[in-house]
C-alpha cells in the first residue's frame, strides 16, 4: 500500500459527520484531526469517530504539521477565509461547495493554491459518484445521440429557522448557492458554460432566495431548464434529452442513485448502484490519487470547472438580484 494520508476536518457540523464516516471506507485515509470553534464540540466529534487530535480553533489545527489534507466543512461564507488559512499553512484542501461566495473569492483561492503549489479541489462530490459517472459514460458512448435539452431540479422543504444557515443572508443563505448549484453543475457538465442566462428568484421574509428558476442557452443550441427551492419538495431529478433518446438520473440525482437509459428505439435499461457509505468516499479518493500523482488539481473536477460554476452562479444572481451583505460591489 502507498502513503497513508492524514486528513483533518474543519467545522464539526452535519456534512462533516457524513464525510468522516465515509473516510473510514478508504484504507489510505487516516482521519487524524478535527477543528471546531468549540473545544467541546471538537472533542465530542473526535471521540465519536475515533480521531486522534481535537482542536478548539481552526488556527490551532492548521499549525499541526502532521496534517496532509484539510476538508473544509464550514458555511459558504467561511470557505474563502478558511481555505486561505489552510493553504497558507501548507495544507492541501478539499473545500465544500459552493467553493466561495463569488468568482473574486474563488480566483484568489486558486491563485493562493497555485503560488503555494498545493492541491485544491471544490467538494463537488456528485462528479465522482457511480450513478453520475454512468450518466457521463452513456453520453460519451453516444447512447442518446446529440444532447438537445437538459432538465434538472433540486428542491426540498427545509426546516424554517430565520437564524439558521439556509435562511440567514449573513451566513450565505438561500436556495441557489446551497442546492441550485447542483442543477447548474449538471448543465455545465454536459453543455459547458452558458452563452445566455435568464433567471428569476422568489424571496422570503429573511430576503434570501427561497426558490430560483433558471434558463440557460449553451453552444450548439443546447438549452437547460433548471430550478431549486428550499421551501417546497420536488422531484430532484436530472434528465438529458438527446436526438436518439433520454437519460434520467433518478431521484435524488445528486447523491448515489439509479440511472435509466430511455432510447427512442430499443428497450429501456435501468442501472442500479449499491455502494457502501453516503458517497463522499469517491471525492476523497480522488484527492489522494491526485496528490499521489503530484497533481495540483483534479482532471475530473478541476479549477476551471469551479471558476465556470461560480461565474455562472454570479451571473444568475446578477439576473435575479440575489445579494449578500458586504459583497454587493463585487457582483
Ligand atoms: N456535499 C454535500 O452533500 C453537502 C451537504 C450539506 C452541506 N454541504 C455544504 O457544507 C457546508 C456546511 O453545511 P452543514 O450542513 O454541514 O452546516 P452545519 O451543520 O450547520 O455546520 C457547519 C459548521 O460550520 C462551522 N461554523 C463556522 N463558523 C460558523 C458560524 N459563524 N456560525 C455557525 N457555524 C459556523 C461550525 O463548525 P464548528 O462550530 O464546529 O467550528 C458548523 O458546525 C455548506 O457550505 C454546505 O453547502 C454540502
Amino acid at each position: 500500500m502507498g502513503k497513508i494520508y492524514n486528513w483533518a476536518i474543519l467545522g464539526a457540523g452535519s456534512i462533516a459527520q457524513k464525510f468522516a464516516s465515509d473516510l473510514k471506507l478508504l484504507q489510505n485515509a487516516n482521519l487524524y484531526a478535527v477543528g471546531s470553534r468549540s473545544t467541546k464540540r471538537a472533542k465530542e466529534f473526535a471521540s465519536r469517530f475515533g480521531i486522534e487530535k481535537a482542536y478548539g480553533s481552526y488556527e490551532e489545527l492548521v499549525r499541526d504539521k502532521k496534517i496532509d489534507i484539510v476538508y473544509i466543512a464550514t458555511y459558504h461564507v467561511q470557505h474563502y477565509p478558511n481555505t486561505i488559512l489552510c493553504l497558507n499553512n501548507g495544507k492541501a484542501v478539499l473545500c465544500e461547495k459552493p467553493v466561495a461566495m463569488n468568482k473574486d473569492q474563488c480566483s484568489a483561492m486558486l491563485e493562493t493554491a497555485r503560488e503555494k503549489k498545493l492541491f485544491f479541489m471544490e467538494a463537488l462530490w456528485t462528479s465522482f459518484i457511480p450513478s453520475f459517472r454512468k450518466c457521463k459514460e452513456l453520453v460519451d458512448s453516444g447512447a442518446i445521440g446529440k444532447i438537445l435539452l437538459i432538465e434538472s431540479d433540486f428542491c426540498f422543504k427545509a426546516y424554517y429557522d430565520k437564524e439558521g444557515r439556509l435562511f440567514n443572508p449573513k451566513l450565505g443563505g438561500g436556495s441557489l448557492l446551497d442546492i441550485g448549484i447542483y442543477p447548474v453543475f449538471f448543465a455545465l457538465e454536459f453543455a459547458g458554460a452558458p452563452l445566455a442566462i435568464e433567471a428569476f428568484a422568489a424571496y422570503g421574509e429573511t430576503k434570501v432566495d427561497e426558490s430560483c428558476s433558471i434558463l440557460l442557452k449553451h453552444t450548439n443550441d443546447i438549452l437547460s431548464v433548471l430550478f431549486c427551492s428550499i421551501v417546497t419538495s420536488g422531484r430532484t431529478e436530472a434528465i438529458l434529452h438527446g436526438t436518439r433518446g433520454r437519460i434520467r438520473v433518478n431521484r435524488e440525482w445528486h447523491i448515489p442513485s439509479s440511472v435509466d437509459l430511455l432510447p427512442e428505439s430499443g428497450k429501456p435499461v435501468h442501472y442500479d448502484f449499491n455502494e457502501p457509505g453516503f458517497g463522499y468516499q469517491y471525492e476523497a479518493e480522488e484527492v489522494m490519487i491526485c496528490i499521489e500523482k503530484g497533481f495540483k488539481e483534479s482532471p475530473v473536477f478541476g479549477w476551471q470547472k469551479s471558476l465556470n460554476l461560480i461565474s455562472t452562479l454570479d451571473s444568475i444572481r446578477a439576473k435575479c438580484g440575489i445579494r449578500y451583505p458586504g459583497e454587493v460591489e463585487s457582483l
